[in-house]
Order: C-alpha cells, then structure tokens, then sequence
C-alpha cells in the first residue's frame, strides 16, 4: 500500500493492528534480558509508537519510523508527558530511505506482514542496511495464512529462508500475543552477519 493509503486509514482510523499496548512477546523480552547493552534501536512501521516507548523505557535509545505523517503525530503526542527523552520519531520509508544512521538493533513487528509480499527480499535487503555489523534483529512474526492483505501471512519456513542468507538465527520461539492472536504469532532473534 502507498503512503497516502496508510495515511488515510490513519485519519479514518482503520486501525485494527492498534492494540493500545506493545507487543507482548517484545515486553517480555526485555523484561527477560536485562544484560543487554542499552544501544540504539531501530523501529520500522512503528505505527503509534508502542514498542518504541517499551525499548525507550527499558533504557534503548529508541527511534521509531512510519510513512504516514499521522502514525507520527500520534507517537508524538502518546509520548509527551511521559518524561521519555529516548524515544524519537521520524518520518521515513525503511524499504526505499538510505537510513540515517545504523542501528545496533531493528524491531519487527507487524511490518513485514503489511508491507507487498513482493517486496519482502527489499525488506530482508533493508533490515542488513539499516543495521550494523553484528547488528540484531528482533522479529514478531504473524503466521497467519492469508494471501489477501494486509496483513499478508508467512510461515516459519519463509522467514528463514529470506533472512539466513544475511543473518545467522540465535532462538525462536513462540511468545505471549494480544489475545486475538494467540498462536498464531512467532518470535525470532537473529544477528546480522559480517
Ligand atoms: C500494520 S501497521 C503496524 C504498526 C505497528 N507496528 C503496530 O504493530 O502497532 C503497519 C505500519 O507500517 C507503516 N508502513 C507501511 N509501509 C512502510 C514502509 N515502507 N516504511 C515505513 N513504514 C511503513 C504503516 O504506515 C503502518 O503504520
């Protein structure tokens, strides 16, 4: 979908991804890895900006970046009062943008299923750029099996045969989910390869 397509399922508030809350399996991550280095972090199609403020309270420096103008204003104004100083917001396309800076870590979460299963080896291409070397990849993935999206569904087979060539697998796993996707949700944590 285009930029204008999302944009206006922002201003007539088509939103059915908009949980109010991050993602769980994300939450509990973090919660379980408190040795992690606190580096920056890069969140693609961040929408209202959840799972940034989740990374930017675990202590991350936190960017998030959305194509719709609206999702941005929303993360702007769902972040003010909140005292976060590491949660940043821009607008920005991750498949097409030179990013502007590289990231020790890129959060997944219900991007790759949005975007035209066409372009999903331009999302595999990005995630490497966008990313250092030795740069992690933390992945929320919908195995769902829909053909007509978004969201468009995968399976595990296919995300490991589109990140493997550029990332070496660590775990996955299947997290805790919202409750209308129990089951139907798997995590992966890749590092990018040198
Ligand atoms: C299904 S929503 C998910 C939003 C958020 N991750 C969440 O789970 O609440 C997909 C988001 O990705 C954004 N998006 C789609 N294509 C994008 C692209 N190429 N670059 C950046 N953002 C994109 C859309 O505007 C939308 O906010």
């Amino acid at each position: 979908m285009s930029a204008n397509v999302w944009e206006e399922r922002y201003q007539t508030g088509d939103m059915p991804w908009e949980k109010g809350e991050a993602s769980p399996g994300l939450v509990d991550f973090l919660a379980a890895h408190p040795e992690l280095a606190r580096g920056t972090v890069c969140v693609p199609g961040c929408g209202s900006g959840h799972d940034v403020r989740a990374w930017a309270t675990a202590g991350f420096d936190a960017h998030g970046f959305d194509l719709a103008p609206s999702a941005i204003r929303l993360c702007r104004e769902k972040t003010s009062g909140t005292g976060l100083k590491n949660a940043h917001y821009n607008l920005g396309n991750f498949l097409d943008d030179k990013p502007p800076q590289q990231f020790d870590w890129l959060s997944e979460h219900t991007l790759f299923c949005a975007i035209d299963p066409g372009r999903r080896d331009d999302y595999a291409r990005a995630a490497s750029r966008w990313l250092k070397p030795n740069g992690q990849l933390l992945a929320v993935h919908y195995l769902i099996p829909d053909t007509e999206g978004p969201p468009f569904g995968t399976t595990r087979e296919e995300v490991i045969q589109r990140f493997s060539p550029t990332f070496e697998l660590k775990e996955d796993w299947v997290p805790r989910s919202y409750q209308n996707r129990v089951g139907l949700e798997r995590m992966f944590w890749w590092t990018k390869k040198l």
